[in-house]
């Protein structure tokens, strides 16, 4: 009954990633989205510095803004963030998550951010325990839980991290933050529901969505087991 009551109270927001997307049809793959219920569009931006891979930047992603009223959400894995924040935002960013790792002054960066007018996440890579983030947890919009080192779409979902979300509700929770809780890498119709269980509020997939023979229909069924009372 309690397990019931927890999951008929979320709204989970699914997020599409486009680095699976076919970039030679881009503006056919986000009228997918657009048509779908997919809340938010997840655009990860790689600088081959903070992470090996190198993806896209602003013209891309102005590109997606023109198509689309869906929520942006990007993801910078590229270090000195702080130079590019202003970029995102007037590019199209309806949020902006910097990763903990990639930051000195992250108090700073956060503020930075939401100076602009977007919300604000950080994003800790699996190994990065959920503890670094008591302090500043109130003043964000989001955390973003890898659950895969970053870097690339497609890689297996590392299982501790349905621990690492519980653990974050607690510290949400208990240091009175209303963030929600992503979570990014691997992430399926197989694994969605345990992630809901366990307090996430967004789930992005990239390769599961986009390498579907129904796309559409994943994101239906990702919603679906986070919402419905039987698996
Ligand atoms: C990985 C990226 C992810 C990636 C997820 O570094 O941050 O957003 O696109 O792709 P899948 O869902 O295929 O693991
Ligand atoms: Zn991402």
């Amino acid at each position: 009954m309690e397990r019931y009551v927890i999951l008929a109270r979320m709204s989970v927001i699914i997020a599409p990633s486009v680095l699976s997307a076919d970039f030679a049809r881009l503006h056919a793959d986000i009228e997918m989205i657009n048509s779908s219920r997919a809340g938010w569009i997840h655009i990860d931006v790689m600088d081959g510095v903070f992470v090996p891979n190198i993806s896209f930047g602003f013209p891309v992603l102005k590109a997606i803004r023109r198509l689309t009223t869906k929520w942006l959400d990007v993801h910078l894995m590229i270090v000195q963030p702080e130079r590019y924040i202003r970029e995102f935002r007037d590019a199209g960013a309806d949020l902006i998550t910097v990763h903990y790792e990639a930051v000195t002054h992250l108090d700073s960066v956060i503020h930075q951010i939401k100076n602009t007018g977007a919300q604000a996440g950080v994003a800790l890579n699996p190994a990065t325990p959920v503890t670094v983030l008591s302090h500043v947890a109130p003043l964000l919009d989001l955390v973003l839980i890898m659950s895969v080192n970053p870097g690339f779409g497609g890689q297996q979902f590392i299982p501790y991290a349905i621990q690492k979300v519980a653990a974050l509700r607690t510290l949400l929770r208990e240091s009175g933050s209303s963030a929600k809780i992503e979570v990014d890498g691997g992430v399926g119709t197989d694994n969605a529901r345990a992630l809901c269980e366990a307090g996430a509020d967004v789930l992005v997939a990239g390769n599961a969505i986009f390498g579907s023979a129904n796309p559409t229909k994943t994101i239906e069924e990702m919603l679906q087991s986070c919402t419905s009372d039987r698996p």
